[in-house]
């Protein structure tokens, strides 16, 4: 989304300004061309030197430096940041008030805005500053954060820049195109686990970044998503319900607790096929050998063909090699709408990595193959073909 865009970042006088600099540093890698404007105040907590160092680009900071620059810098931006925006700069905004460069800017400029406040807890707290971001907000702006914790100042509260990830992702989000909005997607993702004892399981190697990567994209395009998940290390995606989950009979609850008013089902999990048994109450002694019982678990994707109804269900086939009939056996039995075909035992395709290859096959037998792409690209994909069979189906 941010590549090839022009990201006006302004950054104001608050301790956070030194965030910026990686702030700046992660859109440049995601392909933007990023301009920045500093008040008087920020340059006295980090120079502007070292953000020209980044970006490549002059930093603007004095209106009379330049007689255009208050109306050349906002004309060519497609998205302005201000991070982080302090409580006098978003009172200022508020009111139009334009006495520096950067408030000037704030009144030339037409697009998304995005304002990570940074500020001590009482002045966050104080009910001008909330009556001017609750203006601002209605005006459409959008404000991430602030988040809580420990201040620069010592003391403990709401008031702290939230992290430049989240500035990022949001980021990312302004600028996606909406086509996902009034759809309701329910997406599963990682592996499920079954205890054999209080510290031993089986379970499935997955970490979880597909499913996760689908709802972040799915939710960028304007979705709301729910992301029911098995034990995972990635974060999930800001803005997501989520539900976190072991078992497959959890798993299993959950997807159909939110099925009702899901639009399409994505199941992305590495869900156990088996469980032991029985779960042993307390560990079990080593021996020289041991076995071990399994019973088959229910299929979840199985049990969602039989009750899909309008809404769209798509199951993944993870195969060791590229088996066609496999996966389109699959989307026959389980009655799917689409199936995601990814070959594991091929680089850049298997576990823990944030690359995929897949081919998508649909109920009309097409069958679509993609080249290696990042997971979130692949995850878009998915999405692009999810509402075509949408389209379709009405
Ligand atoms: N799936 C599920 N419930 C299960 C097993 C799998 O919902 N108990 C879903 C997965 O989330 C995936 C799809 O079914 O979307 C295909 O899973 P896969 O394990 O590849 O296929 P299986 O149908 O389990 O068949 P096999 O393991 O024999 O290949």
């Amino acid at each position: 989304m941010l590549k090839d865009q022009n990201v006006l970042l302004g950054i104001t006088g608050s301790i956070a300004a030194y965030k910026s600099v990686d702030i700046a540093r992660r859109l440049i890698e995601k392909g933007a061309h990023v301009q920045v404007v500093m008040t008087e105040a920020a340059c006295r907590f980090i120079t502007p030197y070292i953000l020209e160092a980044v970006t490549g680009t002059p930093v603007y900071s004095n209106l009379f430096d330049d007689p255009f620059s208050h109306i050349n810098l906002s004309k060519e931006a497609h998205l302005f940041i201000i991070a982080p925006a302090t409580a006098n700069t978003i009172n200022k905004f508020s009111c139009g008030i334009a006495d520096n460069l950067l408030s000037n800017l704030w009144l030339t400029y037409e697009g998304p805005v995005l304002i990570a406040p940074a500020m001590n807890s009482r002045m966050y707290r104080n009910p001008v500053v909330k009556k001017h971001i609750r203006e601002l907000n209605k005006s459409g702006v959008q404000f991430i954060g602030p988040a809580s914790g420990s201040l620069a100042c010592g003391e403990e509260g709401e008031g702290r820049m939230v992290e430049v990830a989240e500035i990022i992702e949001a980021a990312e989000a302004a600028l996606a195109t909406k086509d996902l909005t009034g759809q309701n997607i329910l997406v599963t993702a990682g592996p499920t686990v079954e205890p054999i004892d209080p510290v031993r399981f089986i379970s499935n190697r997955s970490s979880g970044k597909m499913g996760y990567a689908i709802a972040r994209a799915a939710l960028r395009r304007g979705a709301d998503v729910t992301l029911i998940s098995g034990p995972s290390s990635l974060e999930p995606p800001a803005g997501v319900s989520f539900i976190s989950v072991e078992r497959t009979s959890e798993m299993e609850a959950e997807v159909f607790k939110h099925l009702k008013k899901a639009t399409a089902v994505i199941m992305a999990a590495a869900v156990s096929d088996y469980s032991p048994s029985e779960t042993a109450k307390v560990k079990l002694r080593k021996k020289d050998e041991m076995l071990l019982k399994l019973k088959r678990n229910a299929d979840i994707l199985r049990e969602l063909g039989k009750k899909k109804g309008n809404r769209v269900l798509i199951g993944f086939a993870a195969e060791s090699g590229k088996d066609m009939n496999s996966a389109s056996t699959k989307l026959k039995e389980k009655n799917l709408d689409l199936i995601v075909l990814n070959d594991i035992s091929c680089e850049g395709s298997g576990f823990d990595v944030d690359t995929n290859i897949v081919t998508i096959i649909d109920r009309k037998g097409n069958v679509t193959d993609y080249p290696l792409m990042k997971k979130i690209e692949v995850a878009n994909v998915i999405l692009d073909t999810m509402l075509q069979v949408k389209g379709e189906k009405k």
